[in-house]
């Protein structure tokens, strides 16, 4: 989704932004733009990638070392030049960028072209901008007391930062349900939606809170609420360095990142899994440990990837601690007027911690009693913050569009504290310490399973060209389905759907011809045999079978191509069922041509309903 940079230093600005906006790119956009002071203030934006935005500015060499930039995800008026941010005030004086939604725009744009404002964008955005240049008109405020006062008037979600012509010193942004990041440097600030921005200029940073707003000038910043109290803000050490945020020889930071799993997951266990004294240990959880096995029902909570991760949950939880749970798409939770009591227990999982949905459910879970949870990747995200407790992946950034390393570690949470519930509930310590050591072997196995990404990009090659993909699973393996069809989807286009493999019959089996690709997960677990019949009704239609095993013998002779992967406990399965999927549809993406890490239309974190 959109994303914002911004810079007051006394380095050149344009530079620094335009290498910001590039890191923001994995956010997913469709245009980029800058607005730099210098004596005037020069925008340049346009449709497209941050490369046509730097060919636009090295033919205008704009000079400035105050400046705001934006890459935007259109939703209000098609990508175009001028749809494009940031939008500027009629008089030039000021420019503006916005991430977020103003849901009266309507209203107030009527009122604003009433009083004769000209709009030159379809853009929300515009109408924050011309309510801002009104409040300064009418009440004669300056620019930082006008954009407060012009804030109170808007109903939505904003996450802003200003620069204006009659002020080299002045670098304003406020937030309210989008994320925004100062970095702290030596007489010069940065502004990033998130820390990728920043990470190369300073790890000393001040998250805003929702409903705040930061004066900043080259001598120190100001922080306020929005009804203008002074605000006392922590600095912050980030903990992600520049090499984890970048390629490192990889053709695509997806690949980096499925190569990157067993390490992710052994920084996921590290200080938690503890072999020696057989026990886990997940500090964030401590407090509230009894509270959560003395839940009557366990809610969890999340969208695309991380919903399916929510899935295996669901398996694991119920499976070995025999507590209830229930899954549910956010955006659905949070709108359907859940019964929720105050024995409930809500988990939400977000890699990103700011997706708008899923921040809503926890809202709206708290608001109702229920102990909430968060199960994030980026430390100090605004779920992270705001719900009561809850365990962080430690995967390291996750910059692939397409979720990969985060789902296994989403997945890894979720099984050490399914194990942490059951330890002397539902599971005795002989039982618990044959689960740990299967679980501390997981990342080696995944090295296992990533020795053989080369049989799987020759497979990439078979398949390349089909329309259409169905992914069979059962048990523990029917969210990995869901999972994998989805990567297939996002990153090459290939319709895919995922399904529990009995499903089939009602519905997909019609599909079925020589032209249909069905993916089997075919573990030697308690659903072994019935997936062998299912195997066999594909066949016998047909249908072109892959099987992920760990097996195989018996269906060795159904299948087209047989990926065997190193055995492991059932309720570990998905941690490695997945892993070939990931590579599947990577290989199919890069040799269909498509834009990997930035497929068209997604976004990494999306910030808005
Ligand atoms: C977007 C991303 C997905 C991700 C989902 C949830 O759709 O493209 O990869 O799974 O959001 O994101 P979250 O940050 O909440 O896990």
């Amino acid at each position: 989704m959109c994303g914002i940079v911004g810079y007051i230093g006394d380095k050149p600005a344009a530079d620094i932004l335009v290498s910001g906006l590039r890191r923001l790119e994995y956010r997913g956009y469709d245009s980029a733009g800058v607005a730099i002071v210098n004596g005037r203030l020069k925008v340049c934006k346009r449709q497209g990638k941050v490369d046509e935005l730097q060919r636009a500015l090295d033919s205008e060499q704009i000079a400035g070392s105050l400046g705001i930039g934006h890459t935007r995800w259109a939703t209000h008026g098609p990508p175009s030049d001028e749809n494009s941010h940031p939008h500027v005030s009629t008089t030039g004086d000021f420019a503006l960028v916005h991430n977020g939604i103003i849901e009266n725009y309507a209203t107030l744009k009527e009122g604003l072209i009433r009083k004769g404002y000209k709009f030159e964008s379809e853009t929300d955005t515009e109408v924050l901008v011309h309510l801002i240049e009104d409040v300064m008109k009418t009440t004669g405020l300056e620019l930082p007391e006008a954009v407060r006062q012009a804030l109170a008037t808007v109903v939505g979600t904003y996450g802003i930062a200003i620069v204006s012509q009659d002020d080299e010193d002045l670098l304003i942004a406020a937030r309210k349900g989008s994320p925004l990041i100062v970095g702290v440097g030596d007489g010069e600030y940065f502004l990033g939606s998130d820390a990728a921005p920043l990470i190369e200029h300073t790890r000393q940073v001040v998250y805003l809170h929702d409903g705040e707003m930061v004066v900043i000038r080259r001598s120190g910043m100001d922080v306020r609420s929005l009804d203008n109290v002074p605000l006392n803000k922590e600095v912050h050490e980030l903990e992600w360095d520049l090499e984890q945020i970048e390629k490192q020889g990889y053709d695509h930071f997806m690949l980096k990142e499925i190569m990157e799993q067993p390490v992710a997951l052994e920084n996921c266990m590290r200080g938690r899994v503890n072999v020696d004294d057989n026990s886990i240990r997940l500090g964030g959880l401590l407090q509230y440990m009894d509270q959560i096995r003395a839940a009557k029902r366990i809610i969890i909570v999340g969208c695309g990837t991380s919903w399916h991760s929510a899935l295996v949950g669901e398996y694991l939880i119920e499976g070995l601690a025999r507590i209830p749970v229930e899954v549910e798409y956010a955006s659905e939770f949070r709108y359907r007027e859940p019964i929720l009591e105050k024995d409930d227990v809500v988990i939400a999982i977000s890699q990103s911690g700011e997706t708008a949905d899923t921040l809503a459910a926890i809202r709206e879970a708290k608001e109702r009693g229920a102990l909430a949870l968060g199960i994030c990747n980026m430390v100090g995200s605004t779920i992270a913050r705001e719900t009561d407790a809850g365990v962080y992946l430690h995967a390291g950034p996750e910059i692939g569009v397409a979720s990969t390393k985060a789902f296994t570690a989403q997945v890894m949470v979720l099984t050490m504290l399914a194990l942490k519930l059951a330890k002397g509930r539902t599971l005795s310590d002989e039982a618990f310490a044959g689960y740990l050591k299967g679980l501390a072997e997981i990342p080696d196995k995944i090295r296992d399973v990533l020795d053989i990404h080369e049989q799987i990009a020759q497979l990439a090659q078979v398949y390349r060209y089909a329309s259409n993909f169905l992914y069979l699973g059962r048990g523990y393996n029917f969210p990995v389905a869901l999972e994998g069809a989805l990567k297939l989807k996002e990153i090459s286009y290939i319709h895919a759907e995922g399904y529990p493999a009995a499903e089939m019959k009602h519905g997909p089996i019609a599909l079925i011809d020589r032209f249909m690709p069905v993916v089997f997960l075919a573990m030697h677990d308690s659903t072994y045999s019935k997936v062998v019949s299912n195997i066999e009704e594909v066949v016998a239609r047909q249908g072109s079978v892959i099987a992920i095993t760990d097996n195989g013998s018996e269906i060795e002779r159904h299948c087209e191509y047989m990926v065997r992967i190193p055995r492991t406990q059932e309720f570990l399965t998905p941690l490695l069922t997945v892993v070939p999927l990931q590579l599947l549809s990577y290989y199919i993406a890069v040799l269909r041509g498509c834009d990997v890490d930035q497929p068209r239309n997604l976004a990494k974190s999306v910030t808005v309903e």
